[in-house]
């Protein structure tokens, strides 16, 4: 795509709306929706970039240059664009625009604070679900989580790590009892509903033999084809 028109219509569109901190601001339930979709596609390419690592990471293979913050990011950036057809519009000056680029940030500092650990590699020393955790942390702490926050978590009795338990992770969440309930049911449809002034999105995991096979060497007994967690987007609504 053009990046010239990008820049158009994102010149029209902050003329037309006025929206000085689009971060701070509550936004409507399609902006929501549109919000809640990019970044659960962005940041399933960056949980993928890592994911795609594993076996280099546990026979201690990962050469530095692959994982310094640039490389990551711009895999992370393309994969996102192959899946979705569109540029990583991190300029955009819609909230969209701003969780990619709190995204980014997120990702660039997790990978400088762990590539020493990634390198030194060794059984499961770095897997998805760590590394996601850390940039969800980061974002959740950043100044786009007065719009949107995002979890990634499990049912009690199935976590491997007890601080990703619904309680823990989304301890201010109004949307705690809710997503406790979802996933108590361990359907695998994703869910998009608004639950008082919050746009829910919801993307349950299903467990493909490499999750079940690494889950089970950390003491976790599950079965593939299943129920294996879900992330949640959050999202403030008028
Ligand atoms: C290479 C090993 C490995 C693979 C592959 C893997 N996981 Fe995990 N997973 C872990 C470990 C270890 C943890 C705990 C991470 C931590 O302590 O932060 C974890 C944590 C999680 C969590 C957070 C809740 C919890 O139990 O702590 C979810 C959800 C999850 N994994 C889902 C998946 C799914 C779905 C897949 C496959 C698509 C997958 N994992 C693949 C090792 C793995």
């Amino acid at each position: 795509m053009k990046p010239i028109r990008h820049l158009t219509r994102a010149a029209v569109l902050a003329v037309t709306f006025t929206v000085p901190c689009v971060a701070g601001a509550a936004v409507d339930e399609a902006t929501a929706q549109a919000l809640a979709r990019d970044l659960n596609a962005a940041l399933s390419a960056a949980t993928g970039v890592i994911a795609d690592l594993q076996a280099d990471i546990n026979a201690a293979k990962v050469s530095k240059s692959a994982v310094t913050p640039d490389a990551i990011a711009s895999a992370f950036v393309s994969r996102y664009e192959k899946s979705v057809g569109k540029p990583y519009d991190a300029a955009a000056k819609d909230v969209s625009g701003q969780a990619r680029d709190a995204l980014h940030k997120a990702v660039r500092e997790t990978i400088a604070r762990h590539e020493g650990q990634i390198v030194k590699g060794g059984p499961d020393a770095f897997v998805p679900a760590y590394f996601r955790a850390q940039v969800l942390k980061r974002l959740n702490e950043s100044a786009l989580s007065k719009a949107v926050k995002v979890y990634a978590t499990n049912r009690d009795g199935e976590l491997i790590n007890e601080d990703w338990s619904v309680k823990t992770t989304m301890k201010n969440s109004p949307l705690a009892g809710e997503v406790a309930g979802l996933m108590k049911t361990g359907a695998l449809e994703p869910v998009a509903k608004r639950v008082g002034d919050r746009y829910l999105g919801y993307w349950p995991m299903k467990l493909a033999p490499a999750c079940v096979t690494c889950h089970a060497r950390n003491g976790l007994k599950q079965t593939e084809g299943g129920f294996g967690g879900a992330l949640v987007i959050e999202v403030t609504v008028k």
